[in-house]
């Protein structure tokens, strides 16, 4: 039920702290460390590479869950889109452990994946929102996302509570190899649900910035250097699943490369700037956009805003700003939906699982 909310998607992007507090429950022991189930912890240690399987929002978590495996856990890592995956498999490691990422569990493309990697006898952990789903039963373990129902065809809040277990997951698998971490996952998770809950009670600023950006607008590029390039392909995603505007995310330096000739006077252009070794570097590639013309959003987070930035997040941990900074682009892409007289939670030619490959 939506209860007082017009959308289930509205509701759904209210609901994220929530659910970050709920993970942080569901995943703590007694003495406030990390609660996961022996064999994924097993099956991590014992593997020698990852290979992330998704298709659409959760294969954007699983480009991120990438950097925080490998930079957290030290564990190789490949991101693969499922449907491209089953029939051009890579080379395989020798010791290979299948994540596959999906909030519904029954994506057609994820299961032709585990049904051929099933077939060689390598292990799986099938992560979902939804226990008892048909990837959940096929796969070797199951992690669950403890979203609860997400109704709303744009997925929002699956995709921050996948962000969220890949972080436990990291984590853990760092404590189990020794590594030395320096941070206290749950407790950072904590500060994520708060930096989204102030985000959640600014409503109003996203509508304006959503009228002011996209309200007319053709077409709407997302830019980022490393995690903000990912979480730009989301914003994009969102944005021209429920607005039917066209957007595109691009890696900031790879502007000059080409996209840069589709920059025009007044182009909408919503930039992400979360982590400060590239902080300057995207700032750069933004004022290359804007001496074309492009009207440039910047969302950033505490401790690095500049004068005349539009968004600035709440100073959280900066493996997890994706967590936060996605909540305005679910907010943008929600208003200009709505703006747009769009139906915001059944857009047009889609479903909300994919059970067709
Ligand atoms: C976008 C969206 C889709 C799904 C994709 C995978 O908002 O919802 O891109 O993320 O169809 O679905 P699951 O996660 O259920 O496998």
């Amino acid at each position: 039920e939506k209860g007082t909310y017009p959308h289930f998607m509205l509701k759904e992007i209210d609901e994220q702290p929530f659910v970050m507090r709920k993970i942080i429950q569901e995943y703590q022991n007694e003495s406030d460390q990390i609660k996961l189930d022996e064999g994924v912890r097993n099956a991590m240690k014992a593997c020698d590479r990852v290979y992330i399987i998704a298709a659409g929002t959760s294969y954007h978590a699983g480009l991120i869950g990438k950097e925080m495996l490998e930079k957290v856990a030290e564990v190789p890592t490949e991101v693969h889109i499922a449907s491209e995956f089953s029939y051009n498999m890579p080379l395989l490691s020798e010791k290979p452990l299948f994540i596959f990422i999906s909030q519904s569990g029954e994506t057609a493309d994820l299961r032709a994946v585990l049904v051929e990697i099933k077939k060689l006898g390598h292990p799986s952990i099938t992560m979902t929102n939804v226990p008892g789903s048909t990837l959940s039963r096929e796969a070797t373990h199951t992690l669950h996302l403890l979203a609860g129902p997400e109704i709303a065809v744009a997925s929002t809040k699956a995709y921050t509570a996948q962000l969220a277990v890949l972080t436990i997951l990291a984590v853990d698998t760092a404590q189990a190899k020794g590594i030395e971490l320096g941070f206290d996952p749950l407790k950072e998770l904590a500060i994520v649900g708060n930096a989204m809950e102030a985000l959640c009670d600014q409503k109003d600023q996203f509508e304006k910035i959503a009228y002011q950006f996209l309200y007319t607008t053709r077409n709407c590029f997302f830019i980022g250097r490393g995690m903000d390039y990912h979480v730009a392909l989301e914003g994009a995603l969102k944005l021209k699943e429920i607005s039917y505007i066209q957007a595109e995310g691009f890696a900031g330096g790879e502007l000059k490369h080409g996209t840069i000739a589709l920059i025009e006077e007044g182009t909408p252009v919503i930039a992400l700037s979360t982590q400060e070794h590239v902080n300057n570097l995207i700032r750069s590639n933004v004022q290359e956009v804007e001496a074309r013309g492009a009207n440039v959003c910047m969302i950033t987070r505490e401790g690095l805003e500049r004068p005349g930035d539009d968004v600035v997040i709440q100073d959280v941990h900066p493996l997890l700003a994706p967590l936060v900074t996605v909540l305005p682009l679910q907010l943008m892409a929600y208003y200009a939906a709505l703006h747009r007289n769009c139906d915001v939670d059944k857009p047009r030619n889609l479903a909300k699982s994919v059970t067709v490959e």
